[in-house]
């Protein structure tokens, strides 16, 4: 969840998110801010975050699959910036210059960067205040590959040293540059000017800026991030686990403090929202998707996979069940071994069993459907048993017909119910029937061969094979 805050003071914001990168160590065909962290790509986790510190616009720089990257966002309200060859960070940064205010500040986001949360930010807006220039830092045990901070005597930052263009002493350093920087947009236009490649890769760094702004006396101020895991970006398809972990135990401990139990938080995915009653009980391997709604003390099994559903108080899922844009009613028993697929409505008390799929059928209260059974596009009434083996046949090849059956029916193991067809209240529906015709209330219905037993019957022998 990302809270809406007040920006430092009454300055203006721009926020600028570069995404012009290859990715290439991704190997993947897809670009890199496109990959999902919590089931949400990357990038939407920068903008959502950066839409909550109302800025006054939002710039993306893109280059590598723009195209891809604008279409995934085609509704979004920001400003795409194309940044035809990747010359470095600070050539990035000067494609937006031309569409900076002169007051006011930018803040500098990554869409690699995708756990950075608006709290973080806010505190580098403070501290940045007035005309400073704020650098996001963190401290590493392995600070490998990323720009240092150096200090000056009085411990004042003095300056970025790029890795690949460090020193062994400044090597040492394990306090780094996260990337996210708050610059005062005053300054911006003659200092994107000055920079230069003169640099181990050639690059026109951003992190330049640093020196350019202690040199002049603007004030640097370092804002150390809270936790590693929020500064950090994505590379590859390991660094990608690594922070879709850290992402899944922050949600699994936010829900535990809302008082759900998680047998396992460390077993349990959330890839989009999920709301909950009071003691709603959750085992291990659970994975939940798009918006899902739990009811007071529902319990849902090990290995379950729910997306897009509302279940009742009190409601029971048991194990292995997969449940998808349903919604079930206050005590209800589904599963183990489950399917409800999209359309599935289910009053309160209905019970589902193990091998039952459900697919655009109601089920009114009561309701039992317990084995190995197939309800499409059908309407089951109160309290009717339907016995295992029974499938609606609702498909012609062509078309799609509904099932209706009424209240308190017994339909019997085995039945076949040829749509569009009608049980109406009270009716029996013998085993093994195909049912062609409706069938009128309070009657038995049976439609099969009738038996034959042929007495004595010999069964083939062994010796006869040969
Ligand atoms: C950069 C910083 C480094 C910091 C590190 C944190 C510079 C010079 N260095 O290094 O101090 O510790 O991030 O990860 O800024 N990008 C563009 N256009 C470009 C180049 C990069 O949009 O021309 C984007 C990339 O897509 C990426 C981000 O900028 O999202 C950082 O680029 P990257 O090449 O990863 O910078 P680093 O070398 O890691
Ligand atoms: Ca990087």
């Amino acid at each position: 969840m990302v809270h809406t805050l007040e920006t430092a003071g009454d300055e203006p914001l721009h926020v600028v998110i570069l995404a012009a990168g290859k990715g290439t160590r991704m190997r993947s065909a897809r670009p890199k801010v496109l990959h999902e962290i919590g089931g949400k790509p990357m990038l939407a986790r920068v903008l959502e975050t950066a839409a909550a510190l109302r800025p006054q616009a939002v710039h993306v720089v893109i280059g590598h699959e723009a195209q891809q990257v604008r279409e995934a966002f085609a509704d979004a309200p920001v400003q795409w910036v194309e940044q035809a060859e990747q010359r470095g960070t600070g050539h990035a940064l000067q494609m937006v210059l031309p569409d900076l205010p002169q007051t006011g500040k930018t803040l500098v986001l990554y869409g690699d960067v995708p756990l950075i949360d608006a709290e973080s930010l806010a505190a580098l807006l403070a501290a940045a205040r007035g005309e400073a220039l704020g650098v996001l830092t963190d401290v590493l045990d392995n600070p490998f590959g990323d720009g240092r901070i150096v200090r000056d005597a009085n411990g004042g930052v003095a300056a970025i040293v790029e890795e690949k263009d460090a020193d062994d002493a400044q090597r040492r350093l394990r306090e780094i540059n996260t990337g996210i920087l708050a610059l005062p947009n005053a300054r911006l236009a003659p200092w994107l000017q000055a920079l230069r490649p003169a640099n181990a890769q050639g690059e026109l760094y951003l992190t330049d800026l640093i020196a350019m702004a202690a040199g002049e006396g603007v004030p640097v101020r370092p804002v150390q991030v809270a936790a590693h895991h929020l500064a950090a970006g994505v590379n590859d398809r390991a660094q990608l686990a690594a922070l879709e972990r850290a992402f899944q135990h922050g949600e699994a401990q936010r829900l535990m403090r809302e008082g759900v139990t998680l047998r396992d938080p460390a077993r349990f995915d959330l890839r989009g929202a999920l709301r909950c009653g009071q003691d709603v009980v959750i085992d291990v391997n659970v994975l939940i998707e798009g918006e899902c709604v739990l009811g007071d003390g529902v319990r849902v099994g090990a290995n379950c996979v729910l997306k897009n559903v509302v279940l009742g108080a009190g409601t029971v899922i048991a194990p292995f069940s997969h449940l998808e844009a349903c919604t079930v009613g206050t005590n209800v028993r589904i599963g183990p071994y489950a399917r409800l697929r999209p359309g599935a409505t289910l009053a309160d008390e209905v019970h589902v069993g193990n091998f039952v799929e459900i697919k655009k059928s109601t089920l009114a209260r009561g309701a039992k459907v317990n084995h190995l059974t197939y309800v499409g596009d059908a309407d089951i009434g109160e309290k009717t048993n339907v016995g295992a083996g029974t499938v609606t046949c609702n498909y012609d090849g062509v078309n799609k017909f509904r099932t209706e059956i009424g209240a308190n029916c017994f339909i019997g193991s085995g039945a076949l119910l040829v749509a569009p067809v009608r049980v109406q209240d009270g009716a029996t529906v013998g085993a093994g029937s195909v049912i062609v015709r409706d069938c009128p209330p309070d009657s038995l219905n049976i439609a099969r061969g009738r038996q034959v037993s042929i007495a004595d019957w010999q069964r083939p022998h062994p010796k006869d094979k040969q």
